[in-house]
């Protein structure tokens, strides 16, 4: 398996272009997911763990949402977003490991999963669980996509299935909400689940 716990192999990949999970746009399911939110959503603490070009996190800030924290390892994805969202809160661009966080420091309302989850070693999938949970304010929620598929490789995506998911989350999170999704983006489709989970 590759280093895939190292930022210098993600750094590497953005440093060679060679992005191939980047879609370049927010995610369609995402995008109408933060469409539906009201008004008084907009002041939520929110984490977008993982986030490489974080269309998301420019998503979120151009709809007005003022507290949208922006974290990736890799620092290439960071300077190319504070390049095209200058008047970003710096303090909210977040060059750390998402294992190392402390949630003592950072507590979230929610958080945004977007191929994050599937690009870390599997065998830290329950560490993942238990530190998402531990960064959430109580009753926070994990709210995102999942793959809804295996792959035959030994390196990232790495995929799973609601059985497996189920059974890692709810030992912190009650499961609102895991199925199919049905708006994602057309290189995704029938491949995603849509969750929302709030932390126990
Ligand atoms: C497959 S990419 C997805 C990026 C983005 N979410 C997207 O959909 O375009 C995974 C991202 O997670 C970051 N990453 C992986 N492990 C990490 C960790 N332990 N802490 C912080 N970021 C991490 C990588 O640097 C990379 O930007």
């Amino acid at each position: 398996m590759e280093n895939v716990s190292q930022a210098e192999f993600w750094q590497q990949r953005y440093e060679t272009d060679s992005i191939g999970w980047d879609m370049r746009q927010v995610s369609p399911p995402l995008k109408a997911y933060i469409d539906q939110l009201p008004e008084s959503a907009k002041h939520d603490a929110i984490l977008v763990p993982g986030a490489g070009n974080a269309y998301e996190v420019g998503y979120l800030y151009e709809q007005g949402f003022t507290n949208v924290t922006l974290l990736d390892f890799a620092p290439a994805p960071i300077a190319d977003f504070a390049r095209r969202y200058p008047n970003f809160p710096s303090e909210h661009l977040v060059c750390a490991d998402f294992f190392e966080l402390s949630p003592e420091r950072y507590q979230f309302d929610w958080a945004l999963e977007q191929t994050f989850f599937c690009a870390i070693n599997p065998q830290r999938r329950d560490e993942y669980v238990q530190q998402m949970a531990g960064l959430l304010k109580p009753k926070g929620k994990l709210v995102g996509l999942l793959f809804d598929r295996g792959f035959d490789h030994t390196h990232p995506p790495f995929g799973g299935d609601v059985e497996e998911y189920k059974q890692r989350f709810e030992s912190h999170f009650a499961i609102e909400i895991m199925e199919p999704c049905y708006n994602s983006h057309p290189a995704r489709q029938g491949s995603e689940l849509f969750i929302k989970l709030q932390v126990k």
